[in-house]
């Protein structure tokens, strides 16, 4: 699918990747534009660089999804694409509080199902659209250093899988865009300066767009803008155990030596 001509909607559209697929899309030619985000601020700077409409919405809550994407559609008409791409990054394991969890999980998934039960209907109905979920390399493999954010991308791209098989033939395409190190605020902090084992071989938001952009041309399921991954899912699919162990020594090196 080519962007000219097409409304675009863009959760977490404010900062980041979102935003780099908010410039790229709007140089595309797409007809509109709409920054939906919790940080209304940033969302309003980046819809006055794409000429687009901003929206406040809070992805953990269906029903501020919902009325996002009413708004969405009365003011620019039928969404074309709808990028779910808001999503947050959570350190810590089982010992995190249940809200810690619910957080995690409704923003990086939950979020998707919100918008789903609104758009596809509608875009079955009017033979098609188009869908990209923003998951991450830790939802083909696993994330270190975090659980509940391993374990919502999984399921996010569990989520975009099923949504590709289930509703392919009447129309509705779907992509799911997998990164590893993308060099935003997530990965480095507000100052740029955080250390991260992935700093090495990030990539920046507009090289994200870059491969957004290629791969909804050619309508293609998975997104990777670091080519490696495939060859480590391929290898976790081959040897889970061989895997597993490899993962157990990326763990070790990433702990403080007092851990160890
Ligand atoms: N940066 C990376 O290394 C990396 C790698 C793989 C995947 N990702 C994924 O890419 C997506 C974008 O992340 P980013 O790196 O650009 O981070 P970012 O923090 O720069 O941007 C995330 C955006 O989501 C918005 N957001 C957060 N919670 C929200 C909510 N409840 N409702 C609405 N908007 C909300 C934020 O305000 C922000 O604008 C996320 O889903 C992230 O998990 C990032």
């Amino acid at each position: 699918m080519l962007i000219s001509g097409k409304h675009v909607v863009v959760t977490g559209g404010a900062n980041g990747i979102g935003r780099a697929l908010c410039l790229r899309f709007h140089a595309e030619g797409a007809r509109a534009v709409t920054v939906a985000d919790v940080e209304i601020d940033r969302a309003l700077e980046v819809a006055a660089e794409v000429k687009g409409l901003a929206i406040e919405v809070d992805c953990a809550v269906g029903r501020s999804v919902e009325s996002m994407i009413e708004q969405a559609e009365k003011q620019n008409g039928p969404i074309d694409l709808f990028c779910a791409n808001a999503g947050i990054f959570t350190p810590g394991g089982e010992e995190l509080d249940f809200a810690d969890w619910e957080q995690t999980l409704n923003i990086n998934v939950i979020a998707h199902v919100h918008a789903a039960r609104v758009l596809v209907p509608r875009m079955l109905a009017r033979g098609g659209g188009y869908w990209l979920s923003t998951a991450s390399a830790a939802g083909l493999l696993s994330q270190i250093g975090s659980a509940p954010y391993a374990v919502s991308k999984h399921a996010a791209v569990a989520f975009a899988e099923w949504l590709s098989i289930t509703y392919g033939d009447r129309g509705l395409k779907v992509s799911c865009l997998c990164p590893q190190g993308v060099r935003t605020r997530m990965l480095l902090g507000d100052d740029g300066e955080r250390e991260s084992f992935l700093r090495g071989g990030s990539i920046s938001v507009e090289e994200v767009a870059e491969a957004v952009v290629r791969s909804l041309d050619a309508e293609q399921f998975l997104i990777l803008p670091h080519p490696e991954v495939l060859e480590y899912f391929r290898r976790k699919a081959t040897d889970y155990d061989r895997w597993i162990r490899g993962m157990r020594r990326l763990q070790a090196s990433t702990e403080p030596a007092e851990r160890k």
